[in-house]
């Protein structure tokens, strides 16, 4: 899964049925952890857990003390799958090893894919540990020429020129704002669009700026390739962002975007995330 050229359907078949194999629990829900968000594959019951590395064919973590691991169990009755860390392409990881994981939850039988990240807040009326839902994504590193779909077309998972208009379910978006109005965290709750850049950098103010002006609210480096491929193979999808940080729009600003505070805003707000999820899985 680590060349360069596209994966074989046999190659994923391969992974999906020694899964199948080696778990009885047959997964229509799969959730991608992001970085410091992956507390929820913890609350999962039941568990059966597959660190990356003894998974055939499955990419492996470049960090060290970094591994990650593919857990399978359930929340409140419902069959998950979680990725316990991803795959960035900032890691030097090519653009269809990051998607790799999705195409075998779409042999596994998974119906729905949940994505989750930490982003930059570009919109001025957000706030930092904000939660952006995802109406729609700028996928910068695809007019690039990056885009996991590039290569041959194997149409047992989906057509050569998948739309990408309705990429981001209305139906599950609904539902996210149903939950959290229930559970009280509607007011830090935000519905925006999500601009992918290839990281590892961060934007410059002039980039910034640029995105703003593009009209993207939040911006990351990661969620788009899956997103992609996921709605290429017919899944469903819903994506979270945990506005970690406000971007730097300002020249006199003297502020810098840095880890540390992304770090810190996600523990703030991880239990709050993990608790809309699993709220939003028990309405699927
Ligand atoms: Cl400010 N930028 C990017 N590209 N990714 C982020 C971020 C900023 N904050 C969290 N993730």
């Amino acid at each position: 899964a680590t060349s360069s050229r596209s994966c074989s359907y046999e190659e994923y078949k391969e992974t999906a049925d020694w899964l199948l194999n080696h778990t009885k629990h047959r997964p229509k829900v799969a959730i991608i952890c992001g970085s410091g968000l992956g507390g929820l594959a913890d609350l999962l019951e039941n568990k059966t857990v597959f660190p990356y590395k003894d998974i055939p064919r499955f990419p492996t973590s470049t960090v060290p003390g970094h591994e990650g691991s593919l857990v399978f169990g359930k929340l409140h009755g419902h069959e998950c799958v979680c990725m316990k860390g991803r795959f960035h392409f900032y890691e030097g990881y090519n653009i269809n090893t990051v998607t790799y994981p999705v195409r075998v939850f779409f042999l596994l039988g998974v119906e729905t894919l949940i994505v989750t990240n930490a982003a930059g807040g570009l919109n001025g009326s957000y706030n930092v540990g904000d939660i952006m839902l995802i109406k729609d994504h700028i996928n910068m590193p695809g007019f690039a020429g990056q885009n996991p779909l590039c290569g041959h077309n194997d149409e047992r998972f989906g057509v050569r020129f998948p739309c990408m208009s309705d990429a981001y379910d209305r139906g599950l978006r609904e539902l996210a704002k149903g939950s959290a109005k229930e559970q009280g965290c509607d007011q830090f709750l935000q519905e925006g669009v999500y601009c992918m850049l290839a990281g590892p950098s961060y934007e410059t103010i002039a980039e910034c700026r640029l995105l703003k002006t593009l009209g993207a609210d939040a911006v990351g480096m990661s969620t788009v390739p899956e997103v992609l491929v996921a709605r290429h193979c017919g899944l469903r999808v819903l994506g979270l962002s945990l506005i970690t940080n406000k971007v730097v729009t300002d020249y006199d600003s003297g502020e810098k975007a840095n880890h540390e505070e992304v770090l810190r805003t996600t523990e703030l707000r991880t239990q709050d995330l993990q608790k809309l999820v699993s709220n939003i899985i028990t309405k699927l």
